[in-house]
């Protein structure tokens, strides 16, 4: 496994012993953007890159942690008012008192970790890292807390240390993941099934823009709350009504009056993503990848126009997918930068990517970055 043998030796320099390694990996999504904390469905898989750490435990009551890709240590208390100063070490801290709330009793620890996934490109490195922790401690202070309740302590990790109001998409994803299996995940209830994901014919690439994504701080929160407020209207009117994926058009557009422009324009795209992410699933039951990838376009552009939360790299890239007959493409993720999710056929896919980076590059002074989807587990001990 990459990054195995750094992990390990780094783990022993620092604290001159062995502990035992986890995995957890980043996700795509193929469609259902902005449903998850919207009551709806999303489907995404868990990929071969992540985050892998080493952890065992130190006999006191601090943890001794130290991050191999940012070359930086942090050490601390595992109270509330322990919080670290560093922003990587919250992610740890806030699993750690998430899994207290839950009656999950860590004692003191020393890890180290490193990831692959890139970060800020959509694929939920954040959330590989505070799943990979939630996981191993649980494992290893045998909390016997279930897989659902540890996605949720990564959910509000980010939540209550990180300031991001996220839904349970990339967690679970994280959690659950498995080889060659997308994930169908009801987020309203975290009924999921596992569906085969073999897009025979074709190929799935994430162009990264390399434009940096940030959630934090970012209007992740405000387009959250401006679905809730036209939820709350519609439920006024049909009880049925919880939240914004639930509702259909009819629904949406008898609040219309009740709600600001902007807010209607959000809501918009979230009904419509429901419905695209139906159309979509159907269709790829029946191998027909595409009306996937016109669903996928209806992504991005919604996301674009009425979300609000591409940008100008990001339309770039889907622009030039579509003029080289790409069957799908689109933002993948909370948005604001990152990659696009390519669904592609595999005649097509070396004239696309050479098309894609000379024109980003004549465009933007540098090519897009390149990675291949591979589907893989979701978290695990590998020793
Ligand atoms: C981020 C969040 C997820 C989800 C996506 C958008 O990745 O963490 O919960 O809302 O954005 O689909």
């Amino acid at each position: 496994m990459k990054n195995l043998e750094i992990v390990r030796s780094t783990f022993k320099e620092k604290f001159g012993t062995d502990g035992s390694v986890y995995f957890s990996p980043g996700r795509i999504n193929l469609i259902g953007e902005h449903t998850d904390y919207n009551g709806g469905f999303v489907l995404p898989g868990a990929v071969d890159k992540g985050m892998l750490i080493e952890l065992k435990p130190n006999g006191t009551d601090k943890i001794r942690a130290y991050s191999i890709d940012l070359k930086e240590s942090s050490e601390f208390g595992m109270n509330e008012e322990d919080r670290p100063a560093e922003g990587w070490a919250r992610y740890i801290f806030g699993v750690v008192r998430e899994l207290a709330k839950r009656d999950g009793k860590a004692e003191g620890f020393d890890t180290v970790f490193t990831g692959d996934v890139p970060l800020g490109a959509g694929m939920s490195s954040s959330a590989a890292l505070e799943s990979a922790y939630a996981y191993a401690l649980n494992d290893i202070f045998k909390m016997n807390i279930d897989k659902k309740q540890l996605v949720k302590v990564g959910q509000m990790t980010e939540h209550n240390y990180v300031g991001v109001n996220c839904g349970i998409m990339d967690q679970f994803a994280s959690i659950f993941g498995k080889e060659g299996h997308l994930i169908k995940l009801d987020c309203s209830n975290m009924e999921f099934e596992y569906v085969p994901f073999e897009p025979k014919g074709y190929k799935v690439v994430l162009l990264d823009s390399v434009v940096k994504h940030a959630l934090v701080g970012s209007p992740y929160n405000e387009r959250r709350l401006s679905c809730e407020r036209v939820a709350k209207e519609v439920n006024k009117k049909y009880p049925e009504v919880e939240h914004m994926c639930q509702a259909n058009f009819d629904q949406l557009n008898a609040v219309k009056e009740l709600v600001s422009a902007e807010d209607f324009m959000r809501a918009e795209y979230a009904v419509g993503e429901a419905e695209r992410l139906r159309t979509a699933c159907d269709a790829m039951t029946k191998g027909d990848f595409e009306t996937v990838g016109k669903m996928m376009y209806g992504t991005h552009w919604g996301m674009s126009k009425l979300y609000e939360v591409s940008c100008e790299e990001l339309d770039f890239l889907a622009t030039v997918a579509e003029e080289a007959g790409v069957t799908g493409s689109r933002i993948m993720g909370g948005g604001f930068g990152g990659c696009t999710i390519n669904v592609v056929k595999e005649d097509l896919y070396d004239g696309f990517i050479a098309k894609a980076k000379k024109e980003y590059s004549a465009k933007y002074g540098h090519e897009p970055k390149v990675y291949d989807v591979v589907i893989g587990e979701g978290s695990r001990k590998i020793c």
